[in-house]
């Protein structure tokens, strides 16, 4: 049976309508409709169903990309992990990745205190999610998934001949509350090469979104891009 919980007219002109929401728990849904004066005499509705969301996948409409490989060397081993939890947080270039203990490759990044982020294509997908499903500590990853580990200039851990580009990285802070590992780049390489360049982003539930087309707004953000980009 529809439970109608709460209707409403939309105040302000042009808009005006009205919206009701319907369900409860995880069916719950806002109904509206708003009537659009478009100024020239005609009136035109639109309509939309809102399904609520659990709150626990609010994160999958957020989720950014690139899904990126990280590379660590613990002072005797290479290793790989695959990180989809990723942040710029400025132009200067400092990232932040989201991990921890629960990962072998993070013992290495708390004591080396470096990285490589390695950025995958679509055509890697397979060997993207393999990395990130077994464990350096019983694994050779670079062996197994067939990956090349090129010496960096900066840092020990190496990059991935086989990636689209490869960010030398020290970890320059770790926010334990929260289990942020802040990095600074120290040198970016990419591949101009590559054909392949469509990289992959991770819904969060086991889908992936691919890189489609690109749209360019550059004029409209020229004052808020850094010179030079
Ligand atoms: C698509 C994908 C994205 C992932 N993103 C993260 C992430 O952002 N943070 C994290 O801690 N683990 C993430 N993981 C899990 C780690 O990659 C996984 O635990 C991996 O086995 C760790 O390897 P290690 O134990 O050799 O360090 C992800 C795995 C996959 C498949």
């Amino acid at each position: 049976m529809v439970n109608f919980h709460r209707a409403r007219m939309l105040p302000h002109p042009p808009f005006r309508g009205w919206c009701f929401w319907t369900g409860g728990g995880v069916d719950r849904k806002i109904h509206a409709a708003t009537l659009i004066d478009d100024g020239v005499g005609q009136t035109n509705i639109r309509r939309c169903v809102m399904h609520e969301l659990e709150l626990g996948k609010a994160f999958t409409l957020m989720e950014p990309g690139p899904v990126v490989l990280v590379t660590t060397h613990d002072g005797q081993k290479d290793n790989i992990m695959t990180i989809s939890w990723t942040m710029v947080m400025d132009f200067t270039p400092v990232f932040a990745i989201t991990t921890g203990g629960w990962n072998h490759s993070y013992a290495a990044l708390r004591k080396n205190r470096e990285c490589v982020i390695a950025i995958p294509t679509v055509d890697m997908l397979d060997k993207v999610v393999g990395i990130g499903t077994c464990s350096g500590s019983d694994t050779d990853k670079f062996g197994k998934f067939k990956l090349t580990a090129v010496p960096g200039k900066v840092v020990k851990a190496p990059l991935i001949k086989e990636c689209l580009a490869n960010i030398e990285c020290k970890v320059i802070d770790i926010v334990k509350k929260h289990n942020i590992v802040v990095l600074e780049a120290v040198a970016t390489w990419i591949d101009t090469t590559r054909k392949e360049k469509r990289m992959v982003h991770a819904v969060g539930d086991g889908t992936f979104i691919v890189d489609g087309r690109k749209m360019d707004r550059r004029k409209m953000m020229a004052s808020k891009l850094p010179y030079g980009v």
